[in-house]
């Protein structure tokens, strides 16, 4: 049995049932849980996220924040907060290609990586293939929490794939009434107990968004993910915040197709149905509900600009232009092809295109907002910008998709 099982096991005999959320937050975040033991992400981890698969996610991002700089006026400090910054991949990649950009803005440019275990990786501060002491590394400020420590910062609190690892409520409908699904004890087994809410917090919050659940559904209530944007909204005074995850506006979320929740567990790339097995081995998320985080915002100032999904965001941001351009540069076949399938994932569909992308603004202007692809002149400077400017390249700290998933093509016997 895993430490993080042991402890979930002597919680419950000690105390009683526990909600999902606190068995979720012990699974992930306590002594020998998931996050707390384990680097999850990559080539041997349980899954790759976008800033994992290829560098054109996070230098299409400092496009867009160098564009936001401009929009506050250029000041002298534009600070970057990135909460659940993981081993920094994102960061060093937005910091990277930065270093292309305007200078003023490079300059103007600190970033923050906030995560509750912070993992920098071969590419972090010690690293000196990232450009030595004063290359992108060494530029990174990392600081270990759970929300952002900082206030009445002038710049952007940017997150990929945060939101859906914060620990949900779980509740049903049954008998005509709103349960909330527990965690216990039955036949030496960890299994789920209904009944009354744990707290008003959540029929509140499903009430507050028009949300009705059928018999039988089940559903998640995410209250961390609400503090949790509180918390960002009032660390602002003038700015931005993006916030990237798989998700839903609530009226899409709690429908008949997601009847059964969507809490889901991944072990070695594969999708666990039992979310109380493998306990901190297996990786644990719920679909983001992207009206909390509206809702949450809106509280403390912040007004929602655009949701999206990720394909549009990095299209409009100039991925098609980098991907055609990736093909005729004079690399070798397998170079070329895995650069292109790890860009093409990014915006594809059926991949990583298929996430949402929330953008909400305080006190910042938000016209000619280069994502939200707005007036075609504007586009037409911003794609004269982007001939200009390098394509970015796979680096052995980016994971080969190709090499993982067609060995034989890339030449290599690899496997994730
Ligand atoms: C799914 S990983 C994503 C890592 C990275 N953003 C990426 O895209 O590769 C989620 C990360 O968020 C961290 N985390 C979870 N809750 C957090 C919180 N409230 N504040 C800061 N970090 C958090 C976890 O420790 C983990 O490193």
């Amino acid at each position: 049995m895993t430490r993080a099982e042991e402890i979930i096991r002597q919680r419950i005999r000690d105390r009683g049932r526990i909600t999902f959320a606190e068995f979720m937050e012990l699974a992930l975040y306590g002594p020998g849980g998931y996050y707390t033991s384990r680097t999850p992400i990559g080539r041997r981890g349980d899954y790759y996220t976008s800033p994992s698969a290829h560098p054109m996610f996070g230098a299409l991002l400092a496009l867009q924040l160098e564009q936001l700089w401009r929009l506050l006026d250029a000041p002298s400090r534009f600070v970057v907060v990135e909460p659940g910054a993981g081993d920094g991949r994102l960061a060093l990649d937005v910091l990277a290609y930065a270093r292309r950009l305007d200078a003023a803005f490079a300059r103007a440019l600190e970033y923050v990586a906030v995560d509750r275990f912070p993992r920098p990786g071969p590419g972090g501060p010690a690293a000196n293939f990232s450009g030595g002491p004063g290359g992108p590394a060494a530029r990174i400020s990392w600081l270990r929490g759970e929300c952002t420590p900082l206030r009445e910062l002038t710049g952007c609190v940017l997150s990929n794939e945060l939101v859906d690892s914060m620990p949900v409520h779980r509740v049903a409908m049954t008998g005509g009434r709103l349960r909330e699904l527990y965690v216990t004890l039955a036949d030496g087994s960890l299994a789920e107990e209904a009944g009354e809410p744990s707290t008003p917090e959540i029929a509140e919050m499903l009430g507050s968004q028009g949300v009705r659940l059928e018999e039988g559904w089940q559903a998640e209530v995410g209250l961390g993910a609400r503090r949790w944007m509180e918390g960002v909204a009032a660390s602002l005074r003038r700015g931005y915040v993006l916030t990237i995850d798989y998700g839903d506006p609530a009226e899409r979320l709690y429908t008949e197709a997601r009847k059964a929740g969507t809490v889901m567990s991944y072990y070695q790339h594969t999708p666990q149905a039992d979310v109380l097995a493998r306990v901190g081995l297996q990786d644990m998320t719920a679909h983001v509900n992207f009206t909390t985080l509206v809702q949450a915002g809106r509280k403390r100032g912040l007004e929602p600009v655009a949701l999206m999904d990720q394909g549009s965001f990095l299209r409009n941001l100039g991925a098609g232009l980098f991907i055609d351009r990736q093909r005729r540069e004079p690399l070798p076949q397998a170079e070329t092809q895995a650069n292109l399938m790890a860009m093409r994932d990014l915006v594809k569909p059926g991949g990583l295109g298929a996430f949402r992308v929330l953008l909400q603004a305080k006190d910042a202007p938000v016209a000619g907002l280069a994502c939200v692809d707005e007036s075609p002149s504007d586009q037409e400077a911003w794609r004269r910008r982007l001939e200009s400017l390098p394509v970015p390249m796979l680096t052995p700290e980016h994971l080969d998709l190709l090499a993982a998933r067609y060995p034989h093509q890339a030449g290599t016997q690899e496997r994730w």
